[in-house]
C-alpha cells in the first residue's frame, strides 16, 4: 500500500515536470484591429471583425492572440493614447461586441490578451482634465514640473526628448506648468510614484480580468517611471549623445532618467500579483503577462522575477528582431537566439518575436525569400512563438507617400525623413482574399491602403496552394504542438556561416532537427559536426519549403544533407535513440 502511494507521488511528480501551462508552449498572434477586418465598412476594422475570424485562428494553430488598443481613444497614436481605460472605442464596436468575442473565442479555445497601457493616458482622459484643475485627488496623476524662466523666457524643465521627436515637455497654460510626454503631447506620462496612480492602473487590469481577458500586452513598460524630480520641482538634464547633433531627435540624449528605473521591474512583480491573485481567486487558466521594452537585456531578464517573486510570464524577446537584417549570417542568428536562452534564468519559458506593429515587416527587412526561414526557426524554437498579423501570408510593407502618411512618429518629423520613422507600413490592411480591398472591407477608401500584392498574397488564395506561405506556417504551427517540441531541450547552432541548425530532442522521443541555409549557396551539410549525437543517425524530412528538392518522407543520412539556397527543412530522426 505505502510503496503503491511512493510509485503514484512519483509518477504524479513526474508527469507534474512534464505537463506545461498553457502559455509556456502557445502560438500567440497578434491582432493590430484598425487593420484587421472591418466588419461595419467604415474602412477601419472592428472587433466584430475579429470575431468573424476566429474560425482562421484556429485553423493556423493560434493559441491566444494579443489586441492592440481597443479603449476609447482620440486616435492621436491610433489608440495607443486612451481616453477611458474601461470601454471600448465605437470605431471598433462596443462592450457587448466584446463580451461577445470572448465569448466566441472561448467556444474555440482561443484567448485574448489585452493591450494595457500604464505609461500615458490621452490628454482627453478625465484623469487629466482633472490634474489640469489641480483636483486635489488627481494633481499629481501626471509629470508636471514649473520649468525656468531665462532671460524673461519660460523653458522647460529639462533637456528630455520625446520618443516621437522634439522635447518631452509640452506647456500647459491652465495649469501653469509643463507636462512629460515621452510619447505624443496628447500622451501625457502618468506619474507612477504617485500611489492613486498604480491604484487606478490596478483596477484597470481587474477589470477587464473580470470581463474575461486571458492577460495582457504592457505597453512601454520601460518609461513607467522618471527619476524623482529636484527640489524645485524641475528635472535633471539627461547626458548628451556625442554622435547624434539633432536636438528633436530621441537619440540626442541617453536616457539615464527616463526608462529603466528600478522601480519599473518592481511595478511588473505587483502587477503578476494581481493575475495570480485572480486566479486564486476565481480559479480558471493562468493569465499572463507580455511586457513590451527595448531594454538592454540583463534588465528585460529581471521582468522575469527575482528568484523570489515571478515577473511578466512573457518578457518580448526582441533581439532577433532589432539584431537581424539582411546581411545577417547563421552566426548572427545563432548569437541572437542563444543569447536570450543563455540569460534567461532557469525554469523560465522563452519566446521569440519577428515582428509588430512598430517595426517593418520581416519580409521587407530580411527579403521576402527569407520569410518561410524565419517563420520556420520561430515554430521550432522552444517555449512561445509570437507572429504578427499577416507575417503568416507574407505580406510585406506597402510605400506610403508623405502626403499619405498618418503614423504621429513619422507626421512629426518632415518628407525628408518620415521614412525612417513610419509605421504605416507595416499596418496596411489584412489581405483575406483578391476582391475589393483584399476582402478587409467594403469601404471604398481604408484607413490605410491595401497592397497591390493582395491578388496573390492572401488569406483564401493561400490556402490552396501546398507551398504557400500560409501553408507552411500552419503546417509547421500544427508540427510544434507535438511533445519533443513542447517538452524537449533545444540546441541552437551555426552549422557554417550559411546553416542554421536547431535540435529539439527529447528522452524516449523522436529529434527534430531545423535546417536553414540563410544565404544563397548551395551546402553540403555534416549534421553530426554540430550534433555530434547524430552520427550515422537516419532522419526524415517532415517539413520541406519551396527551395527544397525533397518531399515529405525522403529519408537522408546526418552526414550527408545538401541544402539549395534559401531552403529550409524540419528532420525528425527515425530512431528515438540519440538523444
Ligand atoms: C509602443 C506601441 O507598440 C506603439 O505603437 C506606441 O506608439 C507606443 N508604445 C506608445 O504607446
Ligand atoms: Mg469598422
Amino acid at each position: 500500500m505505502l510503496f503503491k502511494l511512493a510509485l503514484l507521488l512519483a509518477l504524479g511528480a513526474a508527469v507534474q515536470a512534464q505537463s506545461k501551462d498553457w502559455w509556456e508552449t502557445a502560438s500567440f498572434y497578434q491582432i493590430y484591429p484598425r487593420s484587421f477586418k472591418d466588419s461595419d465598412g467604415d474602412g477601419v476594422g472592428d472587433l466584430k471583425g475579429v470575431t468573424q475570424s476566429l474560425g482562421y485562428l484556429k485553423d493556423i494553430g493560434v493559441t491566444a492572440t494579443w489586441l492592440s488598443p481597443i479603449f476609447s481613444s482620440p486616435m492621436a497614436d491610433f489608440g495607443y493614447d486612451i481616453s477611458n481605460f474601461t470601454d471600448i472605442d465605437p470605431l471598433f464596436g462596443t462592450m457587448a461586441d466584446f463580451d461577445n468575442l470572448i465569448k466566441e473565442a472561448n467556444k474555440k479555445g482561443i484567448k485574448i490578451i489585452l493591450d494595457f497601457v500604464p505609461n500615458h493616458t490621452s490628454d482627453e482622459h478625465e484623469w487629466f482634465k482633472k490634474s489640469i484643475k489641480r483636483d486635489p485627488y488627481y494633481k499629481d496623476f501626471y509629470v508636471w514640473a514649473p520649468g525656468y524662466i531665462v532671460n524673461g523666457t519660460r523653458v522647460p524643465p529639462s533637456n528630455w526628448v520625446s520618443v516621437f521627436r522634439g522635447s518631452a515637455w509640452e506647456w500647459n497654460s491652465a495649469r501653469g506648468e509643463y507636462y512629460l510626454h515621452q510619447f505624443h503631447k496628447k500622451q501625457p506620462d502618468l506619474n507612477f510614484r504617485e500611489p492613486r496612480v498604480q491604484q487606478a492602473m490596478k483596477e484597470v487590469l481587474e477589470f477587464w480580468l473580470k470581463k474575461g481577458a486571458a492577460g495582457f500586452r504592457i505597453d512601454a513598460v520601460q518609461h513607467s517611471f522618471e527619476i524623482r524630480p529636484e527640489y524645485d520641482g524641475n528635472f535633471l538634464n539627461e547626458p548628451r549623445n556625442r554622435d547624434d547633433n539633432d536636438v528633436d531627435s530621441y537619440g540626442y540624449t541617453q536616457h539615464v532618467f527616463t526608462v529603466d528605473q528600478k522601480e519599473t521591474t518592481e511595478m511588473i512583480y505587483s502587477w503578476r500579483k494581481i493575475m495570480d491573485d485572480f486566479k486564486k481567486a476565481n480559479g480558471g487558466d493562468t493569465r499572463i503577462l507580455m511586457a513590451e521594452s527595448y531594454s538592454p537585456v540583463d534588465v528585460v531578464m529581471e521582468y522575469y522575477g527575482n528568484g523570489v517573486v515571478n515577473g511578466s510570464h512573457i518578457p518580448f524577446n526582441f533581439l532577433m528582431l532589432q539584431w537581424l537584417n539582411d546581411k545577417s549570417n547563421a552566426h548572427d542568428y545563432e548569437n541572437a537566439i542563444n543569447t536570450w536562452l543563455n540569460n534567461m534564468p532557469k525554469g523560465k519559458t522563452a519566446n521569440w518575436v519577428m515582428g509588430n506593429h512598430d517595426k517593418n515587416r520581416v519580409g521587407s527587412r530580411l527579403g521576402e525569400d527569407r520569410m518561410d526561414l524565419v517563420n520556420t526557426i520561430l515554430a521550432t524554437l522552444p517555449g512561445c512563438s509570437i507572429t504578427y498579423q499577416g507575417e503568416e501570408i507574407g505580406m510585406t510593407d506597402v510605400f506610403i507617400p508623405w502626403e499619405d502618411t498618418v503614423d504621429p512618429q513619422a507626421c512629426n518629423s518632415n518628407p525628408e525623413i518620415f521614412q525612417w520613422f513610419s509605421r504605416d507600413p507595416a499596418r496596411t490592411p489584412m489581405q483575406w482574399n483578391n476582391s475589393k480591398n483584399a476582402g478587409f472591407s467594403t469601404a471604398n477608401k481604408t484607413w490605410l491602403p491595401v497592397s497591390s500584392n493582395y491578388l496573390t498574397i492572401n488569406v483564401e488564395s493561400e490556402k490552396k496552394i501546398a507551398d504557400s506561405h500560409l501553408s507552411f506556417y500552419t503546417e509547421l504551427h500544427k508540427l510544434r504542438k507535438n511533445k519533443t517540441y513542447t517538452n524537449g531541450e533545444a540546441q541552437v547552432k551555426a552549422i557554417n556561416q550559411n546553416v542554421l541548425g536547431i535540435r529539439r530532442s527529447l528522452k524516449n522521443d523522436s529529434t527534430y532537427i531545423t535546417l536553414v541555409n540563410i544565404w544563397d549557396q548551395l551546402e553540403f551539410i555534416d549534421l553530426s559536426i554540430a550534433f555530434p549525437e547524430t552520427t550515422s543517425s537516419e532522419f526524415e524530412y517532415v517539413f520541406v519549403n519551396r527551395r527544397s528538392q525533397h518531399s515529405k518522407k525522403d529519408k537522408t543520412k546526418a552526414y550527408s544533407i545538401t541544402l539549395m539556397p534559401k531552403e529550409a527543412v524540419v528532420l525528425k530522426s527515425t530512431s528515438s535513440e540519440l538523444y
